[in-house]
């Protein structure tokens, strides 16, 4: 078989593309008039931090102000996607990674429909959430590090998964018995115990605003 391109999927897989696929990228409508039409600059938005850090909370409100003010956006979040395209996925280090490869893919669809798109997924690796910023392309990608210390997030224990993880009914819960790396590339910091909901969102609006204005090329 004639392999045109192999690209990265899983670490220990690759999958190939044969010559029977033929892409039609260069015929569809492009983003920057699409861009143009919305008025906005699509970028994405992606918040990683620990379960019951606030990326939800967060993602949500942020979404509400920038949809207030006039911006298309959509929010892909870790629990919902894992109840839909990635309802086949756990929580296995190579699984985490292929949830990620998806999710970023997905974001590509919505970049090029010119639409911001927040991400809230806990990311929890600096390989992970690199391989989302190599799917996704550096120049469109903000990363924003929801941060709050383990022992707030299990404080606050909203799903009540921290209680599971400790009693051992879960496997392979993030900061408990699976690692999460601390950003060490993020743009920007939210601390979640330090500010409240209201000032965290003012945060991260005012960090995004410039970067998703719309500027004829
Ligand atoms: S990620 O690690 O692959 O990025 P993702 O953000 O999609 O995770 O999903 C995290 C959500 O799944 C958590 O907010 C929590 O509600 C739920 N969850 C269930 N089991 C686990 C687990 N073992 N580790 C982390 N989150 C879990």
């Amino acid at each position: 078989m004639n392999v045109k391109k192999i690209y990265f999927c899983r670490p220990k897989k690759k999958i190939e593309m044969d010559n029977n696929i033929h892409p039609v990228f260069d015929r569809i409508i492009q983003r920057s008039d699409k861009e143009k039409k919305l008025n906005q600059k699509a970028k994405v938005i992606w918040l990683t931090g620990l379960s019951g850090s606030g990326k939800t909370t967060l993602g949500v409100s942020l979404e509400k102000k920038l949809f207030n003010n006039g911006y298309l956006t959509q929010i892909l979040d870790g629990d919902n996607i894992r109840s839909g395209i990635n309802k086949n996925l756990r929580f296995t280090e190579e699984d985490r990674l292929e949830n990620i490869r998806r999710i970023a893919e997905v974001n590509k669809l919505f970049i090029n429909c010119g639409i911001i798109t927040i991400n809230c997924f806990i990311s929890p690796t600096e390989e992970i959430r690199r391989i989302a910023k190599e799917i996704i392309g550096a120049e469109n990608f903000i990363e924003v590090f929801i941060n709050a210390p383990l022992s707030v997030c299990e404080q606050r224990d909203v799903k009540g998964l921290y209680q599971k993880a400790r009693n051992g009914e879960i496997k392979n819960f993030t900061g408990i018995d699976s690692p999460f790396d601390l950003p060490e590339h993020f743009d920007i910091e939210i601390c979640t115990d330090i500010n409240s909901i209201d000032e965290s969102t003012k945060i991260l609006y005012d960090f995004i605003i410039e970067k998703i204005a719309y500027k004829e090329q």
